[in-house]
């Protein structure tokens, strides 16, 4: 089967503002599989947004090759970027109609990823009168109304309460159970990492440093020890990534409060 997503040799370069170019993604190579569920876990600042917005075609001035197929891209940014002069419901219209989704699928899709999210109430609520919570929501409606084959997701449920991430991720994993999208899905937590993905990316430095296949049947339950065990398998290797990227200034032998229970001559010898 063809890849829904195949990448080779890519490099992307910024300029600083010192005018130095600084090299952001170097030599990725990826393949995400038509229907697969990845996850790409990496530190701040290490380019996940970066490769995304080359995957979605906003970025495209970088070295190497880049193919996605699948059909429509569905971007579900890492801050909501509502149209603030439009009603939630016309913030939705505005996707729907520039998708050229029929009006009555249309309809039906917002009524159902709506109920959803909780947002049924909210419809002709600016984004200024909603939270953030509910802004990113409403993002999330707006990115699956448009009903596309591939969903690029940055970390689209870091600001929602845990009571109503975990609801929206089950509803995630329906929904893409229903319609077999293919998704990247970027954020900070192995342990939502570990319940989602079929695969899982650790990204550090701009290069992709570790591959987890998640071997936990579907359907997933969240409470699942053994997406417990293996959240603390890749976040010790997130975790050893960072610490390759960012040696901790301490040495991990010596924590700085073991350093009390030293005595003074010790410590001075040990140079800590
Ligand atoms: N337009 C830009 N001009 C210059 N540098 C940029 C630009 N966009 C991103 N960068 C730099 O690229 C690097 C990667 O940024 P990116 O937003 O991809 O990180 P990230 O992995 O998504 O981080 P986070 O988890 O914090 O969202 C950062 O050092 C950032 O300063
Ligand atoms: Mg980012």
């Amino acid at each position: 089967m063809t890849p829904a997503i195949d990448v080779s040799a890519l490099r992307k370069t910024f300029k600083g503002r010192d005018g130095a170019s600084r090299a952001i993604l170097k030599d990725l190579h990826l393949t995400v599989g038509a229907e697969e569920f990845l996850c790409i876990l990496g530190p701040s600042g290490c380019g996940k947004s970066t490769l995304l917005n080359v995957l979605a075609g906003l970025d495209k001035v970088y070295e190497g090759t880049v193919n996605v197929s699948a059909g429509r891209v569905g971007y579900l940014f890492q801050e909501p970027r509502l149209l603030p002069w439009m009603t939630a419901e016309q913030n939705l219209d505005f996707a729907l109609e520039s998708c050229k989704v029929p009006a009555a699928r249309g309809s039906e899709l917002k009524t159902r990823y709506l109920a959803m999210t909780g947002l049924s109430e909210y419809r002709d609520y600016y984004p200024h009168q909603i939270s953030g919570g509910m802004a990113q929501r409403l993002a999330l409606v707006r990115a699956l109304c448009v009903e596309p084959g591939i969903l690029l997701m940055d970390e689209p449920f870091s600001g929602l309460d845990e009571i109503t991430a975990r609801r929206i991720r089950s509803d995630l994993l329906k929904i893409w159970e229903e319609t077999r999208k293919t998704i990247v899905f970027v954020t900070h937590n192995a342990y939502e990492a570990c319940f989602l993905a079929d695969r899982i990316l650790v990204m550090s430095d701009g290069a992709f440093r570790q591959e987890t296949r998640v071997p936990i049947p579907r359907p997933r339950n969240y409470d699942d020890p053994a997406v417990f065990q293996l959240s603390r398998d890749v976040i010790k290797a997130f975790g050893d990534e960072m610490d390759r990227e960012h040696p901790p200034a301490v040495s991990p032998v010596v924590q700085p409060s073991l350093v009390d229970d030293l005595d003074r001559h010790t410590a001075a010898r040990m140079n800590i």
